[in-house]
Order: C-alpha cells, then structure tokens, then sequence
C-alpha cells in the first residue's frame, strides 16, 4: 500500500532535553497502541543515541546507508514495539546533506504514516538539515530558562524556513514554582500546543533498560505522559490507565 508519510523533525536549542526520549516513546506508542507505521530515524550523527535508547545494533540499514547514493543492501530493522528505526554510526564527519536527506526521506515516506527525525541540539548543519527535510517542527524543552530561550531560538529558524511548528514538548517537569510554565511558552512563541512530560526516575530507569518507559513502564507517570503525546499529535485518543495498572508500574 502507497502511504504519505508525514515527516516531523525534532529538534531542541539546547542539547539533553529529552529529544531522543520523546522520539523514542512516540514512536514506539504510534506503533504499538494506534497501529500506525512509523519510522525513527537518527539525524544526530555526531553524537547518535537513537539505536542506544531502543537497543538496536547497527547491523540493519544505517542513516550513512540512506545517505549514500547507491541502493542500499541491508533491511530496516523492527523494534519489539512494532516501530521501525534507522540508527546513525558514530562519525566525526561533520557534512550532513539537507538535499540527500530529503531525497531518502521523500522515498521512504512511500511505505509510513509517518517518519520521526530524532535531530540534534542548537541551529548547527543538522538541526538545518533536519528542519530542512521535515513537513512539521515539534521543538523539546525543559522548564528552566536557558533551555527555553534556546527553544525560541530554533522555534525562529524553524519560521524563517517556514515550517510550522507543530507543538512543542515541555520535558522533565517537576512542577517547582520557579519553573517556566507552558503557559509561559505558549505565550511567547505562538506555539498553541505544549504536551508536558513530567520528570521521572522510571524515564531514567527505562533508558537503562534500552526500552522506552511508554512501553517498559506504559502506566507510569512518564510512560502515560508519553503514550498521551503521541496520541495527541496523530489527532487519536489516548487509553487511559486504571489504578491498579498506575500502582503496579509505580511500585513494581
Ligand atoms: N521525562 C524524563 N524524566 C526523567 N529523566 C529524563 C526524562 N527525559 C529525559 N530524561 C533524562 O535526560 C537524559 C537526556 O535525554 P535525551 O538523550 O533524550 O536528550 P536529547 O535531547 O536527545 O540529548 P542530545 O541533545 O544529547 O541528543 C536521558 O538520558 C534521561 O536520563
Ligand atoms: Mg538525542
């Protein structure tokens, strides 16, 4: 079946927000709970983490293979969550090719509903590359100052290269009066959606277990933040958990 894979690019001004965590567990979600055909794909490949979050080796197709311009040999590999990923070699090649990325990406949007491009911090050559080769924008961020404003920084690049930002993920909330709001965000970016995740050591917990906390821990605090974000940016419902299921994953 011929699909039109949407591409959304993600992205942060600052590096370690939570990009790879939010790319992860959404896609993994989309997969596992709304049977959708998703790809992840790592287009941070100075410091890649992708495979290492979804315990993925590099034996199956590779970001630099989709880079290449002959055909690649090997397959994509398939998650336990049903959601597809293309991990990036660790490289210190600093070329990034925003037209050879689109290329790949507009071939490979035949065969998803969509395509999730786990970028990298900053407006540097991938983050370009990133936007670039993206339909929609979600930009990650935490509640402290500096990260926000480095938000609104790529929140601008993301405008002047017209493409819409689509929400924006206010990660590791901890609800201290002293933290920016998404309110605060909303406000001064013009970004109507902000899906908050808030922080928790099962997120932490989950990442050294190499699965996503939406589908190791799916009725924790994080794992349900996760599962709800992803459902609502494909516009579905999100099943919610029940007490015994929320103890369960609390204190088990
Ligand atoms: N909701 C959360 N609660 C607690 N810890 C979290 C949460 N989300 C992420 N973390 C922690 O933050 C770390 C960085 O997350 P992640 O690797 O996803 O960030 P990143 O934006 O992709 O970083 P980089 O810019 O290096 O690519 C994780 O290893 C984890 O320890
Ligand atoms: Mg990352």
């Amino acid at each position: 079946m011929k699909r039109k894979g949407h591409v959304i690019g993600v992205v942060s001004g600052k590096g370690g927000v939570g990009k790879t965590t939010s790319v992860a567990n959404i896609g993994a979600s989309l997969a596992k709970y709304h049977g959708k055909r998703v790809l992840i794909i790592d287009g941070n490949i100075t410091t890649p983490s992708l495979g290492i979050h979804m315990d993925t080796e590099l034996d199956g197709l590779t970001v630099q293979d989709i880079l290449k311009k002959r055909k690649p040999k090997r397959d994509i590999k398939e998650h336990e969550s049903g959601v597809h990923i293309i991990p990036s070699e660790f490289t210190t090649k600093k070329k990034f090719s925003k037209k050879r990325l689109k290329k790949a990406l507009s071939r490979l949007a035949k065969e998803y509903d969509l395509i999730l491009i786990d970028g990298a911090g900053g407006v540097v050559e991938e983050v370009i590359a990133t936007i670039g080769s993206s339909d929609e924008v979600v930009v990650v961020t935490n509640p402290e100052l500096t990260a926000a404003v480095a938000a609104l920084k790529v929140i601008e690049q993301a405008d002047k290269m017209k493409k819409p930002v689509r929400a924006i993920i206010l990660n590791k909330v901890k609800n201290e009066s002293y933290e920016i709001t998404a309110r605060e965000l909303s406000d001064n970016s013009g970004v109507e959606t902000v899906l908050e995740i808030p922080h928790d050591r099962r997120v932490e917990e989950s990442i050294a277990k190499r699965v996503p906390v939406a589908i190791h821990r799916p009725h924790s605090r994080g794992g349900r933040h996760f599962r709800a974000a992803a459902a609502s940016l494909v516009g579905e419902k999100h099943k919610k958990s029940n007490l015994i299921q929320k103890l369960m994953d609390k204190f088990f």
